[in-house]
């Protein structure tokens, strides 16, 4: 038997991206056209604009992803789609294409969650089962940390109660002037900077609970660059002595990076687990791969994390559809976009194949 082609698509939010892997699974190819040009303006990802760049970019992309695997469309034995969570006008663009060469192709649809695949990533890179482990994921909409027993099996252990770790950079960036995406601007800057400068809130770090907040932090950024003048608020600190922001910069990513770290830690020992896979935007993030890697070590457990072109959005990623595969676990053709997190265990549906 020929392998089996998955051809995988991305729209959640401002990458539009298609990937195409065969059941091992081996990338084949992997194409992003990214939207941060488009959105750089407006400072952030306007949904309807991410939407319409979608529509207009995603067949082009899944072109260019056929052309470097060297297949054709006819090739192509599978459909994965990331379905849930994000902005529900771009993830309908993705999920509605995915629909319709489903059906003209006669072959079976897959419905992946987009932050479970960030996990998955990890596994994608090791090349071998990373599984059971501790699944950190943090994003830009999201900062969760699971259980995962295995390739399909994610238990949620704690998340986010308020902003995620990347939404946080972004804003953090916005208050000290440093543009749009928000993430690698910070990494950059605090690079320069002292991250003992500022004593920053490290929430719950102390605390059993695995939980995260980082709204405190950015807004403990925000008094620290413009004191009590709520008239600046809402300005980007222009006029802030260079290595006054470098500080800041590093100080808040330190804050971040050790309340992350802690919290891994606590949920290896809590679980007796020895395995960390780490994805997401935000696991690009340099200095926050050293301080998990030390962390680690300390605790004789292994981590993955995979390069940085597989944490930020892409759709080789999307390769835990294999494991749907295996099982024979299809979605239905009137699969929908859902925009809150919905547990990958829900997404299977067990009809039949087309
Ligand atoms: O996973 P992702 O590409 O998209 C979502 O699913 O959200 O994550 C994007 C987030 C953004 O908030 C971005 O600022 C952050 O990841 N990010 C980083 C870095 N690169 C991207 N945060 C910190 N350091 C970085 N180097
Ligand atoms: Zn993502």
């Amino acid at each position: 038997m020929p392998p089996v082609n998955f051809l995988a698509l991305e729209t959640s939010c401002d990458e539009t991206a298609a990937a195409i892997f065969t059941e091992e699974p081996t990338v084949l190819a992997s194409v992003v056209a990214s939207q941060i040009d488009i959105h750089r303006r407006f400072g952030g990802v306007v949904p309807e604009v991410a939407a319409r760049a979608h529509q207009q970019r995603l067949l082009p992309v899944i072109d260019e992803a056929l052309k470097r695997a060297g297949i054709e469309l006819k090739d192509v034995g599978c459909l994965a789609v990331h379905n849930t969570p994000g902005l529900v006008g771009a993830l309908l663009v993705g999920v509605s294409a995915a629909k319709m060469l489903a059906v003209a192709l006669d072959v079976p649809l897959i419905a992946v969650n987009h932050i479970e695949s960030h996990i998955y990533a990890a596994r994608l890179a090791a090349g071998r089962d990373i599984f059971p482990c501790i699944g950190l994921v943090v994003s830009g909409g999201h900062t969760v940390l699971f259980h995962c027993k295995d390739a399909l099996d994610f238990e949620l252990l704690g998340g986010t109660l308020d902003d995620a770790a990347g939404e946080a950079f972004d804003k953090v960036a916005s208050i000290l002037g440093l543009g749009f995406p928000g993430g690698p601007a910070v990494e950059r800057e605090a690079a320069q900077g002292n991250p003992k400068a500022f004593a920053f809130p490290r929430s719950f770090i102390h605390e059993e609970r695995l939980a995260f907040s980082f709204s405190g932090l950015k807004t403990a950024v925000l008094y620290a660059v413009h004191g009590q003048d709520l008239t600046k608020v809402g300005k980007p600190a222009n006029d802030l002595p260079p290595q006054r922001r470098a500080d800041l910069a590093a100080s808040f990513q330190q804050a971040a990076i050790d309340v992350l770290s802690a919290k891994c830690r606590q949920a290896l020992r809590r679980t007796g687990l020895k395995r960390l896979a780490v994805g997401g935007g935000v696991a690009a993030n340099r200095a926050l791969r050293g301080a998990l890697e030390r962390m680690t070590a300390d605790e004789s457990a292994e981590l993955f994390i995979p390069p940085l072109e597989l944490c930020t959005d892409n759709a080789a990623m999307a390769a835990q559809a294999v494991e749907r595969w295996r099982r024979q676990d299809f979605s239905p053709l009137d699969l929908d976009a859902v925009p809150a997190y919905q547990s990958g265990k829900a997404l299977g549906k067990r009809s039949r194949p087309r």
